[in-house]
């Protein structure tokens, strides 16, 4: 139990913010709080602003400055989750102050919490009007759909990565698809969710082509594909970029993807006529020596130019059957290489053999995120993937997997019916495929 202040000392005011985009409404709210003492300002990290919204647009070191240096702050400390609790009992406000827009929506618990809390030493929650037509979201939005530039969205992956235990990576393969990863949304237990980044698969732009994962669709051809998805989204891309090729033609490639505003490229560790992984050994598919792989990835990060862009080494040990031990020893000499993050493949129907690998891949000395791609092993969730020490999901070709049964289904509804009128429960209504992309002119 704590106790309340003395009479003559000045109270104490504690106000929790993100203040990622500073508007009027903010500055309506610290100056509520100044009328009844000093203000320390919870600000929240970026951790806890990327565990129910977007990641922050500036850094908490950015954000912090700018907090500090508003008329009546007097002190900024970090509020480390959503929930206020651990720094309420910390200093003991005499009050918390908060816009009443918090009592619906994703806050409302916290806001109990806060109550709850500040009742243990007598303090007080103040909650001043929501200033009206004005929202920090709304201004995110406008600001994202401006659009952004090569170098911002390519610095974005790391930034995620930085920030949250988890990078959820949709397949994309087309504009339209890059603009079904940019755009879903959903609310699960009042927090909101989307995908972080997307994949540019070998297989589902081949497929959508109707060629095979053979490499047949050439880098230039991928490349264009690459500009319709990044001119019309701002979400990172990571591309895949097969085995990499020549080392000579590789470190072309890297400097391609960078001056797109590519965030990553994954490469993997197999030589000859590629094949896709997902045929494991009915096919026949070679690894690379370790040391001729290494050197690819060296030489590729001596391609870059900016020091964000990311290379990622795929291993291939537990596609081609060569063992957990033999994924390790790549895992360990990649990274020696440079490699930015390692994503191990399975195309096993559990997780298991990619559970041991992360459990040994925590003893690393150095390490760098890891990457999978639950295809054959669909059951797994998130969840456990992030206790076992994995960092970013891929979800490599559900969207081409998905539209094609339906568009299937479609054409032989036409052909039986010998007219379209029963595919219409199928399809997209006129309306909605006419308003679906905006025209972006004044109507
Ligand atoms: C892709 O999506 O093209 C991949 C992943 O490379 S996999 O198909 O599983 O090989
Ligand atoms: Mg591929």
């Amino acid at each position: 139990m704590g106790t309340r202040k003395s009479q003559d000392e000045t109270p104490t005011v504690y106000v929790g913010m993100s203040a990622d985009l500073i508007h009027h409404g903010h500055i309506n709210i610290l100056e509520e709080a100044r009328k009844l003492g000093k203000v320390v300002v919870g600000l929240l990290t970026d951790e806890a602003i990327a565990s129910y919204k977007r990641v922050p647009l500036l850094r908490y070191e950015h954000r912090e400055i700018i907090i500090r240096n508003i008329v009546g702050v007097e002190k900024v400390i970090p509020q480390k989750t959503l929930d206020y609790v651990e720094n309420l009992r910390k200093i003991k406000p005499d009050y918390v102050v908060h816009g009443s827009d918090w009592r619906t929506g994703v806050q409302k618990e916290t806001r109990a919490r806060v109550i709850e809390t500040l009742q243990e030493w007598g303090g007080e929650l103040v909650e001043p009007e929501y200033t009206p037509g004005i929202s920090s979201t709304e201004l995110l939005s406008y600001a994202v759909e401006q659009g952004i530039t090569p170098g911002q969205r390519l610095s974005r992956l790391r930034r995620l990565l930085e920030v949250k235990p988890m990078v959820r990576v949709l397949e994309v393969h087309n504009g339209l698809t890059g603009l079904i990863a940019e755009k879903t949304k959903i609310k699960k237990q009042g927090k909101d969710l989307e995908f972080d980044a997307m994949w540019e698969s070998s297989l589902t732009d081949s497929t959508s082509k109707g060629k095979p994962d053979t490499a047949v669709v050439d880098v230039s051809s991928r490349l264009q594909t690459i500009e319709q998805i990044l001119e019309v989204t701002t979400k990172p891309l990571i591309v895949d970029g097969d085995s990499g090729g020549l080392t000579e033609h590789f470190i072309f490639t890297v400097r391609s993807a960078e001056r797109l505003g590519v965030s990553a490229l994954i490469i993997e560790d197999k030589i000859g006529p590629k094949r896709n992984s997902l045929f494991g050994t009915d096919v026949a598919q070679l690894q690379d020596s370790i040391e001729n792989f290494a050197e690819k990835i060296t030489a590729g990060k001596k391609a870059q130019v900016s020091d964000d862009f990311m290379i990622i080494a795929r291993i291939e040990s537990l596609i081609l059957k060569q063992g957990v031990k033999d994924a390790l020893r790549r895992a360990k000499a990649y990274i020696e290489a440079g490699a930015d993050g390692i994503m191990i493949h399975s195309k096993e129907k559990t997780p298991d053999e990619i559970f041991d690998f992360c459990k040994q891949y925590q003893k690393f000395k150095t390490k760098v995120p890891l990457v999978v791609v639950p295809s054959t092993y669909s059951q797994v969730t998130e969840d456990e993937l992030q206790n076992a020490g994995i960092q970013m999901v891929i979800y490599a070709n559900q969207m081409l997997r998905s539209a094609y049964p339906a568009m299937v289904k479609t054409a032989e509804t036409i052909l039986k019916n010998g007219r379209a009128k029963e595919a219409d429960k199928y399809c997209l209504s006129i309306k909605d495929i006419l308003t679906l992309i905006p025209y972006g002119d004044a109507e």
